[in-house]
């Protein structure tokens, strides 16, 4: 369990994402539901912040992603080829005295429902065994609500990629390695959500599915795959990395983004799942942990964190299936190795001939199909491949919104103490938002609200500001508890709006105080300097 202390923190965090409207919980006024949360208007800013910043980054700042909206609710076929009917589940135990139901892998963390402070193995109570209960929520499309009509709302956002790969790849004029990116909603029938919205029952998503060649296909093209260090940027791109270098990028690459928004390394650690744990047809996966106030501790007392984002070297498992399952072919051609395929010296091409023939019949013989049937396969696979074709690899960067979002607030969380001369003293929070993620990135204050010239010239800001930025406008109570406020909101930056501002002091009409959240300093600013000052901070 989490320190004590730490699960203080978590309760403050709670009460003020509700306190200031960050997270409610979803139907309140009815009692709740387990698993689901809205967020408030504070909440609503954020994570569209940590959407669209995600979205600049992974496609408008890249020469080789492309983005993707698709369905919630897309074929069920889509789920049987992907392994989702018949293997996303986790293992259910119930309780025959509490009649709890629970998650067998993580019953020392459950409440009890008949002593809630406690954990289930205080309960003693006897447990069935375990079985396997799909997380997929069902729902029926038509009419009739008949075995034939049932879907699934989707468990992830990846599989329409995969889906719509050759679409993209014919209208968006990419060529591999490019990616295809998309963010939006995912639902998981959690045995147990738990800690607040870190296991939600529905949440959002932002994938990236990166197509890559094959290193085979790599080496023929290049002589060799490029090695890469183990650890840090591997750097550009280079057209003759394999899999290690791109999904090294990636975790690289991802871990910059945390930085860019306020979550330094020291915030985050690694997970790199064992070959126990990786799928069968995963070549690595990298977990980029956070360290939650919830998360574990290790034995020295760090905390350990938990998984904010995983980045998987899928193989070419996917799209794989999608073409035995649809029967339509998601290979690509490869002019390129084809030209050079032709010039390769037989040993050289015999060997990669081999090796890529191992995998495509490793990973047929892993899906259930008859030893000689995969042997036939993987024989046209390997006889394409010497052509130019293959089925491209994927390296699968997946990240959840919602557990970001939570992370960001942990982080940002602070409290500052001041007393004052008669010894009392006041504790304020102050939420220490990145400026690129805040939901509010300047408050605008007159001084006095009943000094029309004042409030004129502030409202003048705030339309000025508007176009750009989202702007809190804020006359009401003291200065200082107007600072506060937007402390608490994490508002990066306050324009104040004064009487030097009306030209009280002749050399400062038309100027501005911007007080800067984090220290509280001061500095003076041009009207029309207003924007150019505040825009290269906020983005
Ligand atoms: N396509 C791969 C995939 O979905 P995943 O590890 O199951 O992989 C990716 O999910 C990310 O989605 C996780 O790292 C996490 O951030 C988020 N996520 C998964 N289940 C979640 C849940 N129940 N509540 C909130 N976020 C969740």
């Amino acid at each position: 369990m989490a320190d004590p202390k730490e699960n203080v923190q978590m309760e403050k965090i709670v009460s003020l994402c509700k306190r200031r409207g960050f997270i409610f919980q979803s139907s309140e006024i009815y009692g709740g539901i387990n698993g689901f949360w809205d967020y408030g208007p504070l909440g609503a800013e954020l994570k569209r912040n940590v959407k669209e910043l995600w979205w600049h980054a992974m496609t408008r700042q890249r020469e080789d992603v492309v983005g993707l909206e698709a369905t919630i609710i897309m074929s069920p076929a889509i789920w049987k080829a992907s392994g989702h009917v018949d293997t996303f589940s986790d293992p259910m135990i119930d309780c025959k005295t509490c009649k709890g139901r629970f998650r067998a892998d993580q019953t020392d963390e459950i409440p009890c429902p008949q002593k809630p402070s406690k954990c289930v193995n205080d309960c003693h109570g006897e447990k069935t065994a375990p079985r396997a209960f799909n997380l997929m929520f069902q729902t029926f499309v038509g009419p009739v609500q008949d075995d034939s009509a049932i879907a699934y709302l989707r468990p992830e956002t990846a599989q329409a990629i995969f889906a719509q790969f050759k679409n993209v790849l014919e209208t968006s004029r990419q060529k591999v390695p490019f990616g295809i990116a998309q963010t939006g909603k995912a639902f998981r029938n959690e045995v147990t959500p738990r800690n607040y919205t870190f296991r939600s029952r529905e949440f959002e998503q932002m994938e990236l599915e990166f197509f890559i060649k094959p290193d085979e296909a790599v080496e023929a093209i290049h002589g060799s795959v490029a090695s890469v260090p183990t650890t840090g940027h591997p750097g550009e791109p280079q057209s003759n990395w394999g899999w290690q270098a791109w999904h090294q990028y990636w975790v690289e690459e991802r871990v910059r983004f945390y930085e860019g928004i306020g979550l330094n390394r020291t915030t985050l650690a690694f997970h790199r799942q064992t070959p126990e744990e990786l799928a069968h047809y995963a070549r690595a996966c990298v977990d980029i942990l956070f360290k939650f106030p919830f998360s574990k501790r290790d034995e020295q007392g760090e905390l350990k964190g938990e998984e904010l984002e995983g980045i998987a070297a899928r193989s070419d498992f996917d799209l794989s299936q999608h073409a035995r399952f649809s029967g339509k072919p998601m290979g690509v051609f490869d002019d390129e190795l084809r030209a050079a395929w032709g010039k390769l010296p037989k040993e050289k091409s015999d060997d990669l001939w081999r090796r890529y023939y191992d995998n495509r019949k490793r990973y047929l013989e892993k899906s259930g199909v008859a030893p000689e049937a995969a042997a036939k396969q993987a024989t046209e696979d390997a006889n394409g491949l010497a052509k130019g074709q293959y089925v491209p690899h994927v390296i699968e960067p997946s990240a959840g919104v919602d557990r970001l979002i939570l992370a960001l607030i942990a982080n940002a969380y602070s409290e500052t103490s001041k007393t004052d001369e008669k010894g009392k003293t006041e504790t304020n929070v102050v939420l220490r938002f990145h400026p690129r993620v805040a939901p509010i990135k300047v408050g605008v204050l007159p001084l006095l609200k009943n000094k029309p010239e004042l409030v004129a010239k502030a409202l003048a800001v705030r339309d000025l500001l508007r176009p750009w930025m989202n702007v809190y406008y804020d006359d009401g109570g003291s200065i200082g508890r107007r600072y506060a406020r937007q402390d608490e909101a994490g508002t990066p930056f306050c324009v104040t709006i004064d009487f030097d501002s009306l030209g009280e002091k002749p050399e400062l009409l038309n100027t501005v105080t911007i007080r800067h959240r984090d220290d509280g300093r001061q500095e003076r600013v041009a009207i029309s300097d207003l924007v150019n000052w505040l825009l290269p901070q906020i983005r």
